[in-house]
């Protein structure tokens, strides 16, 4: 399933009704990123610009202008010519033709006219959206077109006098997910869970860690996707360090692996934690903490409810876990108290989720003005608590040092409750031990 230039296009219209009349939008792709001598990251472009425009090269600009009379608006993309010897070297462009046949802009030009050409699309606009203070380069190529248009005033031009952050209606959009896009999702989390399930098929002792990653990424690629996000695979204490990726060290026999892995599809990503013995079998002390992550997770992911808002899913396994500490004598105290002077922390420091979408730490406000604000139906989420006991953690009996679980899945808020996107990979503690052993 993919995208057709018709949704882009649905997206346009929506972004051009909110805009309002006698308006202008600028968005601009990312930049290519040099890695080192001669070789570049993998591109992927910017995911607000591929969401209104479906155009994945880099070096481009879209403009929607909206004018003083009528529901038409002009979209012009700024894009790189076509080339024979560059595309030789380093392939195909779609070109200014292609920028209007293949991709349905009104008009398009070359990105190196972008100073020139753009100036006129600005002139007598009363509103400029834009997107401010992602980089410095672009937001000082918005001030040299204002000055431009500004200086035009004997000729009877002016540059807009409000400037608006084009973040505040995309990010809204791209919040709430449409069907389609629910179904790019579900896709990048069936190919994840796959993922998942054949490293818990694979994984041996002293395989080590980038190896297994290895397994992940095979299942990645062979379905034509790339990882949405580096990928974590932390065996034993590694597990600890919340955002380990050196992957390099030997899993060990006794110990639990950690992998937060997932990819991502025509750039829909998913967001995966599972966390498994080496040897396929749960220690009693594994055991112990895992089931209380597993029924914090549970308890938040039916807290994701239509209505209930941003952060009590967080509260819910904050309350489950805390209680699981008390009980096996990793804290003490009063729950509650606990709970309020924030003692927990001391082994589970991270929130318990984050909106997920084209990035994996998706856009959109968590807060309407002082307030978290309520789940709505379409909004994608991920429900992500853990227990992290550090290996040096001298206040705790040393049986429980050095082991890190977390357990994550991907939950759309659904009018029939929680919709678990990343079903497909198991995470009971029985369901693990089978599958491992079988
Ligand atoms: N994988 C990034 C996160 O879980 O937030
Ligand atoms: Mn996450
Ligand atoms: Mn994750």
């Amino acid at each position: 399933m993919k995208l057709t230039q018709a949704d882009f296009k649905k997206r346009r219209d929506r972004l051009a009704e909110q805009m309002g009349s006698n308006s202008v939008a600028v968005i601009a792709t990312r930049a290519e990123m040099y890695r080192n001598r001669d070789a570049d990251y993998k591109y992927r472009a910017d995911s607000s610009f591929y969401y209104l425009t479906g155009f994945a090269e880099p070096e481009a600009v879209a403009v929607i202008e909206t004018f003083a009379q009528g529901e038409a608006y002009r979209y012009t993309l700024f894009c790189r010519e076509r080339n024979r010897e560059m595309e030789i070297w380093n392939g195909y462009r779609a070109g200014l033709e292609g920028a209007v046949e293949q991709y349905h802009a009104d008009q398009a030009f070359a990105i190196h006219e972008l100073d020139q050409k753009i100036v006129p699309l600005l002139l007598n606009k009363s509103k400029l959206f834009v997107r401010l203070g992602q980089t410095k380069k672009f937001d000082a190529e918005v001030g040299g077109w204002l000055h431009k248009a500004k200086a035009m005033q004997r000729q009877g031009g002016d540059a807009p006098q409000q400037i608006i952050q084009i973040d505040s209606i995309i990010d809204e959009m791209r919040l709430k997910k449409s069907a389609q896009e629910i179904e790019l999702m579900q896709i990048a989390s069936n190919i994840s869970a796959e993922a998942h399930t054949r490293a818990m098929q694979t994984v041996k002792p002293d395989m080590m860690e980038y190896a297994l990653e290895a397994e992940l990424n095979y299942i990645f690629g062979k379905n034509g996707c790339v990882p949405a996000y580096n990928s974590i695979v932390g065996g034993g204490e590694n597990a600890c360090i919340l955002h380990y990726v050196e992957n390099n060290k030997p899993l060990k026999d006794g110990d639990l692996v950690l992998i937060d892995a997932a990819c991502e599809y025509e750039c829909y990503a998913s967001d995966i934690t599972r966390t498994f013995p080496v040897n396929g079998k749960f220690s009693p002390e594994q055991k112990a903490l895992y089931n209380i992550v597993l029924d914090a997770q549970l308890a938040a992911i039916d807290a994701t409810r239509i209505g209930n808002n941003y952060k009590y899913p967080h509260e819910v396994a904050v309350k489950i876990l805390t209680q699981g500490l008390v009980d096996l004598g990793l804290l003490q105290g009063d729950v509650d108290e606990l709970i309020e002077s924030e003692a927990f922390r001391q082994f589970f420091m991270h929130g318990t989720g984050h909106w997920l979408g084209m990035d994996v730490h998706d856009v959109g406000s968590y807060k309407i003005d002082e307030d978290w604000r309520a789940y709505e139906a379409g909004m994608v989420v991920t429900v992500e608590p853990g227990l992290y006991v550090a290996p040096d953690d001298e206040t705790v009996d040393a049986k429980w040092r050095g082991i890190g679980i977390r357990i994550e899945d991907d939950i759309v808020v659904t009018e029939n409750g929680p919709l678990v996107l990343t079903k497909n990979v198991v995470k009971t503690v029985e369901e693990i031990e089978q599958l491992m052993a079988s």
